[in-house]
């Protein structure tokens, strides 16, 4: 041993006694220049960059999660890959209607919440579409004119026919859509059980008028990664009362609590809990009330808003998609709290172009069974969905950012040959 290591340094010394040694030491003194252009111009500002990024505070105080999301699901049986939303779908108003993300729709005509902070109303028919109010006072249209614009988004009719709206700002609005007088149920400033409201994203209406609605984080909605990266449970369920004008929480520590939907007999709830990949169900009556149970999990997508479908069961649109075939920033940042703190104080539109680029509705049977899937493997036609509404077999798809209102006639045959 101690002869082979006594070797290597004598065989080193010898090297540089080779011809034409002068003709090195302008390159060396090249090689010197070059290594310095690189530390100062590039490793130096790098190393300072992430020294600053290290030393910003960050927005959020993540923790590990420690029921991490398991691996994703295999794309197989109902979920097996497809391009039904492709081959069956159709992009309507193209240009006309950003960030559609919940969409009501009545005989033939849609009323929508934009990301403008405008409540629309589409005449299918006529093609025609107006401004039946705005919440906040304008200019709008920016991101950053939302906190006083508003973000509608949540939406559906009551039984007297007003459509009640919850604003990710500004509250619960109830409107009269033909005479266009919007009332405001309460300010999305109010405190309910000591805490201010934060997100109000999700809302349905019982029979006997209770409005069920979820807020989603207690960051404002531009911010909305932000509650991704910290991965704490901090949304809530409440109730309102609009006979009592009283508010209440029903759950609290909910994983970004977003799509609600009521069961038809009004005994439970099902909420999608998008960030945790898996729609859980309240019970509001019964033996099992105020508990919640699973309703589906470890779902291919991070779920938004769930509807009833023609079929009876429910469609779910998923905002990002998430398969054992691709990369997913999320779900692989999890045991990491230190890198999602760091990530936090980068701009969210950044983050946002790291999900995947594959869109998919699913619908359920009424046990949270897959019934099946309809897939743009590579978010060709349409991507970042919220909603699906279904009528009678022709899907209508919003989405929160993307400028177009999405169609699907599921009656559509694939031709072969
Ligand atoms: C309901 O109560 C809230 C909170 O006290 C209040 O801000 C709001 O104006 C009330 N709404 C109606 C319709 O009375």
């Amino acid at each position: 041993m101690s002869n082979v290591r006594q070797r290597k340094p004598i065989s080193v010394t010898t090297k540089p006694e080779r011809p034409g040694d002068e003709d090195v030491q302008p390159n060396a003194r090249w090689s010197l220049l070059c290594k310095i252009v690189l530390f100062v111009f590039i490793i130096l500002p790098f190393t300072c960059l992430l020294a600053c990024i290290v030393l910003i505070e960050s927005p959020i105080n993540p923790e590990p999660i420690t029921d991490s999301l398991p691996e994703p699901p295999k794309l197989e049986g109902p979920l097996a890959q497809n391009d039904l939303l492709v081959f069956q779908g159709e992009r309507l108003f193209e240009g006309q209607v950003i960030g559609a993300e919940s969409i009501v729709y009545q005989s033939g005509h849609l009323y929508t919440g934009t990301a403008d902070g405008k409540i629309l109303h589409i005449d299918l028919m006529t093609k025609i579409i107006d401004t039946v109010t705005t919440l906040g006072p304008p200019p709008c249209g920016q991101i950053i004119d939302e906190k006083r614009c508003g973000r509608p988004l949540g939406m559906r009719f009551d039984k007297d026919g007003y459509l009640i709206v919850v604003d990710a700002y500004l509250g619960m609005y109830k409107i009269n859509v033909a005479s266009r007088d919007a009332f405001q149920l309460f300010p999305g400033s109010m405190k309910v059980d000591g805490k201010k409201l934060g997100v109000l994203n999700d809302l349905d209406i019982a029979s006997d008028g209770t409005i069920y609605f979820t807020e989603t984080t207690p960051y404002r909605r531009e911010n909305f990664m932000l509650e991704f990266l910290e991965g704490r449970a901090q949304g809530r369920l409440l109730k309102y009362d609009p006979a009592e004008n009283k508010t209440e929480v029903l759950y609290k520590n909910l994983y970004f609590p977003n799509g609600v939907q009521l069961s038809k007999d009004d005994s439970y709830l099902l909420i999608c809990e998008t960030s945790k990949a898996r729609i859980i169900k309240y019970h509001i009556s019964g033996p099992k009330q105020g508990t919640i149970e699973m309703f589906a999990e470890n779902l291919p997508g991070l779920p938004d808003n769930i509807r009833r479908s023609s079929g009876g069961g429910y469609w779910v649109a998923f905002g990002a998609c998430r398969d054992a075939e691709r990369f997913n920033l999320l779900d692989k940042l999890q045991p990491y709290p230190w890198i999602r703190k760091q990530l936090a104080k980068i701009p969210a539109r950044f983050l946002i172009s790291t999900f995947p680029a594959c869109t998919l509705i699913i619908e359920f049977d009424k046990e949270g069974n897959i019934i099946r899937s309809l897939k743009d493997p590579n978010g060709e036609k349409f991507s970042y969905l919220s909603e699906v509404h279904d009528d009678a077999g022709y899907l209508y798809l919003g989405s929160f950012i993307v400028p177009y209102i999405g169609k699907v006639n599921t009656y559509k045959k694939p031709v072969v040959g």
